[in-house]
């Protein structure tokens, strides 16, 4: 088994020039295949609220549905960290809620960090929790806890003071202790920006190719997810398809009487 990653890991690739990658995973199997592709963090995203339980939005991600599926990425995983994300409303109310909610993650789950969205509004919860011995990373631009505050998954930072606010609230983030930001939905220079600004590893999701590293939802860049094509997203395979077919003739055979067969029975 190779070095595991950590904090510390990470900030040395990014002083190397190293690009970092990130991927979701949200179950035993995802967990397994991050962690076997080489990735550096395997990110148990709330965006399970929309690729595994079938939510418009991640809003209705609860504590105990992040528990459940960061436990089983952190039994599939031996090398890459795990980054667990704190759901809506685990962390906006108090520091105090966000200090608890963050320490299940932690202690519960075994994530090795959390991931709260937010910039200088939350930068006393991330101070609370880092104090707490737990790393945090970041997350601006589009968050999509707020996706009714922007009336939709808008490109964020399109305006001079919007992107001022974005490389100020990164520098603040920074300020407060997190170990990585990520930076969603923002034009590529903005990206860049903010990247050159702080000393900790920038993530983009549709933010350009000049950020530190890459993060990617584990369903769009394998195709398993019929509909779902968003523009900042590469589809690596196609795997919707010829799962489909698998089943397809599994229920085929079954019907036919030709599965199980002789090979297949005792
Ligand atoms: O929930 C998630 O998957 C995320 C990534 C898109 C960064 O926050």
């Amino acid at each position: 088994m190779s070095e595991k990653v950590t904090t510390i890991k990470l900030l040395q690739k990014k002083a190397a020039g190293e690009r970092l990658t990130m991927l979701t995973a949200y179950d035993y199997p995802t967990g397994k295949l991050v962690d076997e592709a080489g990735i550096d963090i395997a990110l148990v995203g709330d965006s399970l609220g929309n690729v595994v339980l079938g939510y418009e939005n991640t809003i209705p991600v609860t504590m105990e549905d992040m528990i459940h599926h960061t436990s089983a990425v952190v039994r599939g995983v031996e090398r890459a960290m795990v980054v667990a994300d704190m759901p809506f409303m685990s962390f906006q109310v108090s520091s105090e809620l966000a200090l608890i909610s963050a320490g299940r993650l932690v202690k519960e789950a075994g994530a090795h960090a959390v991931k709260l969205e937010g910039g200088r509004p939350v930068c006393d919860t991330v101070r609370r929790i880092t104090d707490a011995g737990i790393p945090v990373m970041g997350h601006l631009g589009l968050t999509p806890q707020s996706v009714h505050k922007f009336g939709g998954y808008r490109v964020q930072g399109r305006t001079e003071s919007e992107a001022e606010r974005i490389v100020s609230d990164a520098r603040a983030l920074v300020e407060a202790g997190v170990f990585a930001i990520v930076l969603e939905l923002m034009p590529a220079e903005l990206a860049r920006e903010v990247t050159a600004a702080i000393p900790v590893p920038s993530f983009g999701i549709g933010a350009g190719p000049h950020c530190d590293g890459q993060v990617q939802v584990i369903h769009d860049i394998l195709g398993l997810y019929p509909g779902r094509k968003p523009k900042h997203a590469k589809a690596y395979a196609d795997l919707y398809s010829p799962m489909l077919e698998a089943l397809k003739s599994y229920a085929d055979e079954v019907r036919n009487g030709v599965f199980p067969d002789e090979e297949h029975s005792f």
